[in-house]
């Protein structure tokens, strides 16, 4: 059931956390499974004669948000909130907190941030908007807070806000990933270790699309000398970062960049009666005889792993092999779904092999050829033949398997 969890992370500033743990999501965005659910993070500073909201919540979970600020601040003193991105897990409950809170708030956003929240909301939530520029400086309640635009991480309204006096970063998107860690922050590394897995499909599944924007905005933060020296980095999913703040950012780094992990090579295929499946397992054998590690998802009549899944799995490959079989002069509909999302959202430079089998006519391997010539990928061979495997597709398809193994070295 999800619940809200309210702590205290800092004395000095008053800092809190308002945690929606929402354990009911089956698709974020109607789309990616999430059985391992999402946190939306907002946050309280109390300063002295402000009080700040940073981001808010999902409108599903308004009552049970409200119920949360509540325990640390009357909605009616906040003096002002700030709306890092816009999208509805972080700005649902806004209409609902400004009426209790009279309109007395400030608002402060990007320009587009306004817009969008015009365009989601209505005119009344922004009658109090204060727009800010990349890099400009406020001064509320005692404390400098820079606004830094990171557009595309995740939408062109985003931006993050560094507290100059204590190095505090609010990263929203930024630094999110899916789960519901048993913890708030980063202090026990059995929680990390579990975590870090969700936010690499996070990043995928959420940003991927615009991942070369990650390394770019993480090279501007870094630019202006606020990354290395962050005190915090608290986004607004899953855990707060405060043990080690830069490992978040270099874990997006890595997934932004698809630094590979040494000899893991992603297996995709579908097979509805084993012809595909037949090849696969020489595709297995030849890998594992060359010491790399393969990591297997299969479209079969007893499985269907989600999509979602496979996506996180690959930016730290080294290399992938896409089997399919020809279904209705066409990719199978499993393996053409997740394709379509992978060179959508993990459209990396990394070598490919492709495999197929047919009936009468082979369109499959030939269809994943050409979306492959057309992507950041590189297509190493395609090997592809009717029905039984016979033995001269198998030596051709272990030896595609050692071309790929020499693209990789
Ligand atoms: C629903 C369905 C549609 C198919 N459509 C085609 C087709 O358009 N062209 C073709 O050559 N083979 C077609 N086939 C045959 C398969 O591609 C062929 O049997 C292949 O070896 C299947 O491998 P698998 O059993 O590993 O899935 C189709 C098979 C099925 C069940
Ligand atoms: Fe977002
Ligand atoms: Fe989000």
């Amino acid at each position: 059931m999800p619940k809200v969890r309210v702590e205290k992370i800092c004395s000095e500033p008053e800092l809190y956390i308002i945690r929606v743990d929402d354990d009911r999501i089956g698709y974020f965005e109607a789309t990616w499974d999430i059985p391992e659910g999402i946190t939306y993070n907002a946050y309280i500073m109390k300063l002295d004669g402000a009080v700040v909201l940073f981001d808010v919540s999902k409108k599903e979970y308004t009552d049970l948000f409200m119920e949360g600020l509540r325990k640390v601040v009357d909605p009616k003193e906040i003096t002002h909130i700030v709306v890092h991105h816009t999208e509805p897990d972080h700005t649902g409950t806004l209409p609902k907190l400004l009426e209790e809170n009279g309109y007395r708030a400030q608002l402060i956003g990007t320009n587009f941030a306004k817009r969008f929240l015009e365009g989601f909301y209505g005119e009344k939530v922004v009658e109090n908007f204060y727009t800010v520029k990349d890099g400009e400086e406020m001064k509320i309640g005692g404390r400098t807070f820079r606004f830094i635009a990171v557009p595309w991480l995740h939408w062109p309204d985003t931006m993050i806000t560094y507290v100059v006096e204590d190095k505090f970063i609010f990263g929203c998107d930024a630094g999110g990933g899916y789960g519901i860690p048993e913890t708030i922050d980063d202090s026990d590394e059995e929680v990390v270790e579990k975590y870090l897995p969700h936010v690499t499909k996070y990043i995928v599944t959420v940003i991927g699309h615009y991942h070369k924007y990650i390394v770019q905005n993480i090279n501007k933060l870094k630019s202006l000398g606020i990354v290395e020296s962050a005190r915090m980095i608290l986004p607004g999913h899953g855990l707060v970062w405060r043990k080690d703040p830069l490992r978040i950012f270099e874990h997006y780094e890595r997934v932004g960049a698809g630094t590979p992990t040494k000899d893991k090579v992603l297996v995709i295929y579908d097979s509805m009666y084993g012809f595909v499946e037949k090849r696969m397992e020489v595709i297995i054998d030849e890998l594992k005889k060359h010491s790399k590690k393969p990591v297997v998802y299969r479209f079969t009549d007893k499985e269907a792993p989600a999509v979602s899944d496979i996506l996180g799995e690959v930016p730290d490959s080294e290399a992938l092999v896409i089997g399919a079989s020809t279904y209705e002069a066409d990719i199978h509909p499993r393996v053409r779904y997740t394709l379509f999302e992978i060179l959508d959202k993990a459209n990396y430079e990394k070598p490919v092999l492709v495999v197929g089998a047919f009936g009468w006519g082979g369109v499959a391997g030939k269809k994943i050829e050409t979306l492959i010539s057309r992507s950041k990928f590189d297509l190493v061979d395609t090997v592809e033949s009717r029905g039984m495997m016979s033995e001269e597709d198998e030596e051709k398809l272990r030896e595609g398997v050692r071309k790929l193994i020499q693209w990789i070295s």
